[in-house]
């Protein structure tokens, strides 16, 4: 594969970019209130003592979607992945327990990538550390105009438009676009395949299904689900699910946000 020059303002980290939160310093400040806790003792988590090589890098997840950035990111073999206790398995020796881990890891960077918003906030609410560096797929393509917060995924083939603002543990899923001055807040997933208009607002933590369209200058409120293929029209109230086309309000959205 031909080598890509690396864009202004990034870093290479082997086919990863990586770039510093454009908003203020390379870190993320944990967010609502919950302030960076010490945990004394400095566990010795479990991937220490069984990892061959030391990773340089810390995914919290450790499924589907940690699995898809660690194979187009390249860094298979050289990531932590941090999971709550009742899914540390120990068949899978590259786990850390994300809430008695050590603090050498929280130096190392460290992404969200778990795919449902609700579980994702979970996790980083849980991790001790603050720092989170956002991976950016190389054949995606972000405008030079956008900024993006930290510990967000930009995956292959999506495209983040001109003066787009992704907040904090955005994921933008493949082959997704999102338009020209959208607004999207923290904890927002884009599933595949998703088109967001310009001048959109998602209010933080919105789950848009894959292949939803979301038109024109629209606002999603905070909380709320697109399901899959619906085509939203017109502002959607938050805390709820959409479905269909046009998209129509069909319930709460209530815990979905974990699971979905
Ligand atoms: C919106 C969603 C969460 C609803 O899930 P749910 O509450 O389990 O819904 P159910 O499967 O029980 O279906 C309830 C009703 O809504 C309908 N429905 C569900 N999803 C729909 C959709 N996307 N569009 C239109 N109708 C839908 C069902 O046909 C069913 O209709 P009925 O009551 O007349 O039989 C889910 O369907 C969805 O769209 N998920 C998105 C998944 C996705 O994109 N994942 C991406 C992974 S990267």
């Amino acid at each position: 594969m031909e080598a890509r020059e690396t864009p202004p303002g990034l870093r290479t980290c082997g086919p990863i970019w990586t770039r510093p939160c454009r908003q203020g310093p390379a870190t993320c400040e944990v967010v609502d209130g919950l302030a960076p806790t010490t945990r004394p003792g400095a566990d010795v988590p479990r991937g220490h003592a069984q990892a061959t090589a030391r990773p340089t890098r810390v995914l919290l997840g450790d499924g589907g979607l940690a699995a898809e950035v660690l194979e187009y990111g390249g860094s298979v073999s050289s990531a932590y992945r941090a999971v709550t206790g009742h899914y540390l398995d120990d068949a899978r020796p590259w786990q850390v327990d994300v809430e008695a881990s050590s603090p050498d890891l929280y130096v190392l960077p460290v992404t969200a990538a778990v795919g449902a918003p609700g579980l994702r906030r979970e996790l980083v609410h849980a991790w001790a550390g603050t720092q989170y560096t956002t991976i950016i797929a190389p054949s995606a393509y972000v405008a030079s105009s956008a900024s993006l917060a930290g510990g967000c995924i930009v995956a292959p083939h999506s495209v983040v438009s001109s003066f787009v603002r992704l907040g904090r543990h955005v994921v933008v899923n493949p082959a997704s676009t999102i338009g020209h001055g959208t607004d999207i807040g923290d904890y927002v997933t884009i599933s595949p395949g998703v088109h967001v208009a310009g001048r959109c607002v998602l209010g933080h933590g919105v789950f848009l299904g894959i292949g939803a369209v979301v038109s024109s200058g629209v606002s999603v409120g905070s909380g709320t689900i697109l399901g899959a293929g619906a085509v939203l029209l017109t502002d959607a109230e938050p805390d709820s699910v959409y479905l269909g086309i046009p998209a129509r309000r069909v319930r709460a959205s209530e815990d979905w946000l974990r699971v979905i």
